[in-house]
């Protein structure tokens, strides 16, 4: 068969392992690995590129994605679709992997949609891989892992700087309209005070939060830095959260503005770069090995997770008999479950939102 390989959206760090294993595993199995270049966009303008094993050997140590990745909104239109799929049936390719976010996934579900497709002889397996962690059931998906050690790490630099000055800092993260990295990161960077799209809060709330986190470390004596992550997913920008914090930190303590020395740093695409982390290179390569041999298997429109809820794996998908850590979940109900996750309806969100307004006292001990 010849395996078609394609990474979409954002890039993810780990995305080249499983690119890297992919490769290896068709060619080690007699298939023959193909490389999309630059996503969906590159698919339809017939970017079709060999793979072998030397272009994808020192892969496994890079962020980014060696084939390019690109957004394309015209995937939205079915008759780019339809010429994708002449694309692929001219190269006489049998099985697609796509390597990607949410939107890519879905891609991958309306390419594959036999009611738009009809009988289009091309098997399509999705690996999750965005640092947002907005899939759901795959408790993981590549490059989160490296994300929040990155977050990690530019928080503990920053906490050195604040804890020299005294002073608050406002740190945002990506992750879209997922709280998830801006979560985790504060519980692993010992953070003060998270900020995260999911609670829902009022711009008032906002601010009243950091405010209490403020006054809060400012109470029990000791350093008087202060670390608030910021989910890029508030709509509040952050040069204005800074402003009314200010402010109302002034309004309540009497201090001068210009004594209140807030800072903002805003961590962006540094946050979705750099070498993956050694767990999303297991992940990566785990997963990629599981979507070629299931794709050989006869597996078709199904996502590879890794470890899904429990309440997930007794009603969809099954484990994959190359790998007891992977399911193999369909992925029309991965979709559905996303939009739930991302609409704040499942019973995952839900806990996520309340768990962190539970933790929320007890940052502030
Ligand atoms: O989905 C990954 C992600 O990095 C999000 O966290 C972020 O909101 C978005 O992509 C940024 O997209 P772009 O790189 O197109 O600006």
């Amino acid at each position: 068969m010849r395996i078609g390989i394609l990474t979409s959206g954002g890039d993810a760090p780990g995305m080249n392992p499983a690119i890297r294993a992919a490769t290896i595993v068709a060619i080690a199995l007699g298939h023959e690995p193909v490389g999309v270049r630059h996503g969906y966009q590159g698919l339809i303008g017939g970017e079709l590129v060999p793979l072998d094993l030397a272009q994808v050997g020192d892969a496994l140590r890079r962020g980014g994605t060696i084939l390019q990745s690109a957004r394309c909104a015209e995937f939205h239109e079915p008759e780019v679709r339809r010429t994708a799929r002449a694309v692929l049936t001219d190269a006489g390719i049998g099985g697609l992997i796509v390597i990607g976010g949410n939107g890519s996934l879905a891609g991958a579900f309306h390419l594959s949609d036999p009611t738009e497709a009809g009988d289009w002889p091309v098997r399509v397996i999705g690996i999750p891989a965005s640092i947002d962690n907005d899939i759901a059931l795959t408790s993981l998906s590549i490059g989160v892992d490296t994300a929040m050690n990155t977050i990690v790490e530019a928080c503990d630099k920053i906490a050195d700087t604040a804890s020299a000055h005294d002073r608050i800092f406002l740190v945002e993260v990506m992750g879209r309209d997922c709280g998830y990295l801006a979560m985790t990161s504060a519980i692993a960077s010992g953070a003060d005070m998270v900020l995260f799209p999911e609670a829902d809060r009022s711009e008032n709330e906002l601010v009243d939060s950091v405010v209490d986190a403020v006054l809060a470390v400012r109470a029990r004596g000791g350093s008087q830095k202060v670390i608030a992550i910021k989910a890029e997913g508030i709509e509040t920008p952050s040069t204005r959260l800074k402003e009314l914090v200010d402010a109302r930190l002034a309004s309540e303590t009497g201090q001068q503005l210009a004594d209140i020395e807030t800072r903002v740093t805003v961590l962006g695409h540094v946050v979705r770069g750099g070498r993956p982390s050694a767990f999303d290179r297991l992940l990566g390569s785990r997963m990629g090995n599981v979507a070629v041999r299931s794709l050989v298997d006869g597996a078709h429109r199904q996502m590879v997770a890794w470890q899904p809820p429990v309440d997930a794996v007794g009603g969809v998908g099954e484990p994959s008999s190359h790998d007891p850590y992977c399911h193999l979940m369909p992925l029309g109900v991965v979709l559905d479950a996303t939009r739930e996750l991302l609409d704040g309806r499942s019973p995952l969100a839900r806990w996520r939102a309340t768990i962190f307004d539970d933790l929320q006292d007890v940052f502030l001990l």
